[in-house]
């Protein structure tokens, strides 16, 4: 388990006293005091009512929650438009003016700055293209874009009239994206053709070109030009953004849609092959987004600038770059290329030049900050940051302080926000001028949100123990279900304790009671942020020719949290066949490549003759994960053939002496 590979390591820390008090400076001046709490946990309904105000409705809630476990309603009888809180009301407020997005492309100098009004009419205009495309209320629009402004104004344009969007990240693959076209039965399709990444074009059309083949249902392409590449053109299926979204009108009358209304789809990994379609609504999620964006970042709308270096295809995007800062009305920077790109000190000349004032990040992207080393970071003016977020995985120690130090100047609080695609939002992390902070816990949970650690009968456990996280009551942006599959939501969050949410994750109470989140307890992998399962990358490795029997482990590793290692045994005529164990190996990481992305590559395969199975026949992929950490084997008697458990570390370790 997860929990136990830990153990060592955070051992050591949950007992030592290093924590951080709240500077003066938040105290003095956060938009929250200690009082929130007390006051959300008197009455978490009536809290989350009253943050729900701050939206613009336009007919107002009267029910709060309906509860009928584990379906949940929230503020159903109100009706609201996303895109209008988003845009129209800031607009109206007379902060038109005031630029929602600084958005700098990879290549140098390549970079647009648009205001609030601006970003209304685009997203107008695409509401109105996409109505003319035949788009409807509960129509799905599937998105596979760059991080370039068309794909915020796509999503919002959705939200305008209805139609819940289904981003797919742009890293995945033709197979990935026709697979979760094909679920969520999109008859539209954003793209564009190509985004700059790595400095160089990569193409995205020629991806949903692939994919359509798949997706007959599919009517129309919508295609932004950002590259200049060439592109195939489907006639009478493809059409150009320039084409047909500039030529309508700048102004959408938008309805207003009831609050349970499904805003969006959000494919995630689960324990089996097959991604889960995560889907949210309207009003719950808005609230939450909104609300946990306000307070965790403590944002004064007037002067923050605000930067989220995620993608707009994974839920950090979703809400904390589009709904969450855009319903409060903020500035930010968005950011399309690789970190590398034009030097390795790319983002803190970002930080310098739009004066960033809060940044939330992936430790990952931290780790590898820290191996460019403190100098780059020291070259630029990062003395407008006042607030540092993470968030995607456990962040250690070594790298919050690196963090604190060489980024935040020892003067910028951390959040080290843990939630998940399926909470919508945040939902543990300390409040800056509230809350100690400590490096390597996520400390509390956010106001209004119960959370537990319990033990596998469900019972919490004391204050220095550990066990499994998991949330004792429904909160706003909660998801509502898995697209089309109401069972598996049940089964996979609900059926583990009697009435509780099972996050999948272990975590430990310290002596304090506070939270430290440990990483998955089930077959889930995080590589770099990236969640996949062990089971969908085991399903496109045996998807290759050569491959009889697969088993992919997380392993941790220094820089990408975990890294997948796959041990793979041969079907006898290729094994026969001789080819050089080189090539196999190339072939099956590209293999995985094109079934669903190059982030689920294992960094290593292991060709092994034989697998370690139980009697009943199950893989031990515990024991495959000690020998891919080098860790002791111990107890191996359970083993059908307690020798392949030894002969494959031994194979290992032979590749490690080759790497
Ligand atoms: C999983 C969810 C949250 C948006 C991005 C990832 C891990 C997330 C933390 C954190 C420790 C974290 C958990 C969780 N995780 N944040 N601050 N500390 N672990 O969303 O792809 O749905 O992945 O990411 O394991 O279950 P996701």
């Amino acid at each position: 388990m997860a929990e136990e590979r830990h153990d060592e390591a955070v051992e050591a820390l949950l007992h030592e006293d290093r924590s951080f008090a709240p500077s003066d400076t938040f105290v003095a001046q956060a938009n929250v005091g200690p009082d929130v709490y007390a006051a959300a946990a008197a009455d978490p309904e009536a809290w989350w009512a009253e943050q729900a105000r701050a939206l613009e409705w336009d007919t107002p809630f009267t029910s709060v929650l309906e509860w009928e476990a584990p379906f949940a309603r929230w503020f159903a009888d109100g009706t609201l438009n996303a895109s209008v809180n988003c845009l129209d009301r800031h607009v109206a407020a007379g902060r038109g003016d005031k630029v929602a997005l600084h958005w700098v492309g990879e290549p140098e100098g390549d970079r647009l700055d648009i205001t609030y009004a601006e970003l209304l009419e685009r997203t107008c205009r695409a509401a109105n293209a996409l109505e003319a495309l035949g788009v409807e209320a509960g129509d799905r629009v599937a998105i596979y874009m760059p991080m370039i402004p068309e794909a915020v104004v796509a999503m919002l344009a959705c939200a305008r009239i209805g139609a819940p969007h289904s981003v797919i990240f742009g890293g995945f693959s033709a197979e990935a994206l026709a697979d979760r076209i094909t679920d969520a039965d999109a008859r539209v399709v954003i793209t564009a053709d190509g985004g700059f990444r790595r400095g160089a074009a990569s193409g995205l059309k020629v991806e949903v070109d692939a994919a359509l083949e798949l997706c007959p249902a599919v009517t129309t392409s919508l295609v932004v030009r950002r590259t200049g590449q060439e592109v195939e053109w489907v006639e009478g299926r493809d059409v150009w953004w320039h084409d047909v979204v500039d030529a309508q009108a700048p102004i959408h009358e938008a309805k207003a849609f009831p609050a349970e209304h499904p805003l969006y789809i959000m494919y995630t990994s689960g324990t089996t092959a097959k991604p889960k379609g995560i889907f949210h609504t309207t009003g719950g999620y808005l609230t939450h987004t909104s609300t946990t964006h306000r307070m965790v970042f403590d944002i004064k709308p007037e002067s923050d600038v605000c930067w989220t270096s995620a993608d707009i295809g994974w839920v950090t995007g979703h809400s904390y770059i589009v709904y969450g800062p855009l319903a409060n009305g903020v500035t930010q920077v968005m950011y399309e290329g690789t970190p590398d790109a034009g030097g390795k000190d790319r983002w803190w000349r970002i930080i310098d030049e739009y004066k960033v004032t809060i940044l939330y990040t992936a430790p990952t992207a931290i780790r590898t900050f820290m191996k460019w080393g403190a100098e780059l970071p020291a070259g630029h003016d990062l003395s407008s940051l006042r607030l540092l977020g993470s968030v995607g995985e456990p962040i250690n120690p070594e790298a919050w302080m690196w963090y604190r130090k060489h980024i935040g100047g020892d003067r910028c609080p951390i959040v080290d926000t843990w939630w998940q695609t399926e909470t919508g939002g945040i939902m543990i992390t300390p409040l800056p001028g509230v809350t100690a902070t400590k490096p390597g816990a996520a400390m509390v949970p956010f106001p209004g949100i119960s959370a537990e650690v319990v033990d596998n009968d469900g019972a919490p456990v004391p204050d220095g123990h550990g066990g499994l996280l998991v949330i004792t009551r429904p909160w706003p942006g909660m998801l509502r279900g898995i697209w089309g599959d109401p069972e598996r939501y049940a089964e996979t969050y609900w059926s583990k304790f009697d009435g509780l949410y099972f996050a999948g994750d272990g975590a430990k109470k310290d002596d304090d009671g506070d939270l430290w989140l440990l990483g998955r307890v089930d077959d889930v992998m995080n590589v770099s942020g990236h969640r996949l399962s062990t089971a969908e990358v085991e399903h496109a490795i045996v998807g290759h020719p050569a491959v009889a029997e697969a088993a992919v482990v997380g392993a941790s590793d220094d820089t990408t949290g975990q890294a997948i290692v796959a041990f793979v045994t041969l079907t006898s005529s290729s094994e026969l066949h001789g080819e050089d164990d080189t090539e196999i190996i190339a072939s099956i990481r590209a293999h995985v490549a094109d079934a669903i992305s190059p982030i689920a590559k294992p960094r290593q395969v292991i060709l092994t003759p034989d697998l370690p199975k139980t009697r009943s026949g199950k893989i031990m992929r515990r024991l495959l994960r000690d020998v891919a950490e080098n860790r002791d084997l111990g107890d191996v008697t359970t083993l059908t053939d307690p020798t392949v458990v030894k002969m494959i570390d031994g194979l290992m370790a032979a590749h490690a002496e080759d790497d």
